[in-house]
């Protein structure tokens, strides 16, 4: 890993084979070879896509609508984010679990665990750009280890010259895209046809939940109820008051279109432009609410 400093802010970065990614980011080696059982479930997708939430609800699937352990445990315990890498002592707790396994990632294909899109379920959330860029720029100026201090236009800057956190977007999505065995969740589509769209995922992995404990899943996994859950304990993670930021909260919006507050004509147009070029035919994206 090399270290760096993207210019004109405080974005701080691990270089690994052309791919910036962040300083959490440890022992790559060990995800490889992290050894896999067939009920695992993967949920990947770039930062600020939905992750969060589509871990929480295929938590859920996997542990039979267990809304009580799920407040009783904190969700990064739960759902291991395998990005961090896996310590002895970490493998150990691993294996140690009954029940199934849930990992997030925002990991390209190529750095997971050997053969996961055979051997586990894999989920890959993804989420119109505009939005999703609006949503990691808020977050990275107000993560600790980020600290990201440039403007807008920098950070949409960044985005075209693979300076963000994980690399190529456009690349991840594709490289996804490709693989047979994979469920694509749309973030947009969660949050306008939420029944539809967790059935479908359900039936992904193999579970069959009645419409009324879809609605349930839906209530419980909403963004004004997630705000308030302890199980998300983010301390220590966002700046706060204290050291002169203004206080930010994980679940921001969890909106479609805010990115129109934010971007211009000519940086909407760029992005309409990226996306054509490399994912015309491949995926849709929703910019605005129904
Ligand atoms: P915004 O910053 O636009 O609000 P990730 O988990 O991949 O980091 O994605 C975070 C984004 O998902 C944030 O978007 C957050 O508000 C949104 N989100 C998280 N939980 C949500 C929920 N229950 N419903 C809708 N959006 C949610």
């Amino acid at each position: 890993f090399a270290k760096e400093l993207i210019e004109g802010n405080q974005f701080e970065s691990k270089k690994f084979e052309n791919i910036l990614l962040p300083p959490l980011v440890r022992n790559l080696s060990s995800i490889k070879n992290f050894e896999l059982r067939p009920n695992d479930t993967f949920v990947v997708g770039y930062p600020k896509s939905g992750t969060t939430w589509v871990e929480e609800i295929v938590w859920l699937l996997q542990n039979n609508l267990d809304f009580e352990k799920s407040l009783k445990i904190n969700h990064f315990e739960r759902v291991y984010f395998i990005d961090m890498g896996l310590s002895k002592g970490k493998m150990e707790q691993l294996n140690e679990m009954t029940s199934n396994r849930v990992f997030k990632s925002h990991l390209p294909i190529k750095y997971l665990p050997d053969s996961v899109e055979k051997l586990a379920k894999l989920v890959y959330v993804v989420r119109n750009p505009k939005d999703m860029l609006v949503s990691y720029f808020h977050f990275a100026q107000a993560l600790v280890f980020a600290n990201f201090s440039g403007s807008f236009e920098l950070f949409v800057s960044h985005f075209f010259n693979n300076k963000l956190w994980y690399g190529s977007w456009w690349e991840q999505v594709k490289e996804y895209k490709k693989l047979p065995n994979i469920h694509f969740v749309q973030y947009e589509e969660l949050l306008e046809r939420p029944v539809e769209t967790i059935k479908s995922l359900a039936s992904y992995l193999d579970k069959n939940y009645s419409v009324s404990d879809i609605e349930k899943l839906i209530s419980f996994t909403s963004i004004d109820k997630m705000k308030n859950y302890s199980c998300f304990n983010f301390d220590g993670v966002f700046k706060t008051e204290e050291n002169n930021s203004s206080k930010f909260n994980f679940f921001r919006k969890g909106q479609i279109g805010n990115w129109t507050e934010h971007f211009s004509l000519e940086q909407s147009k760029q992005v309409d432009e990226l996306v054509y070029k490399h994912l015309n035919g491949i995926i849709d994206f929703k910019y605005f609410p129904s």
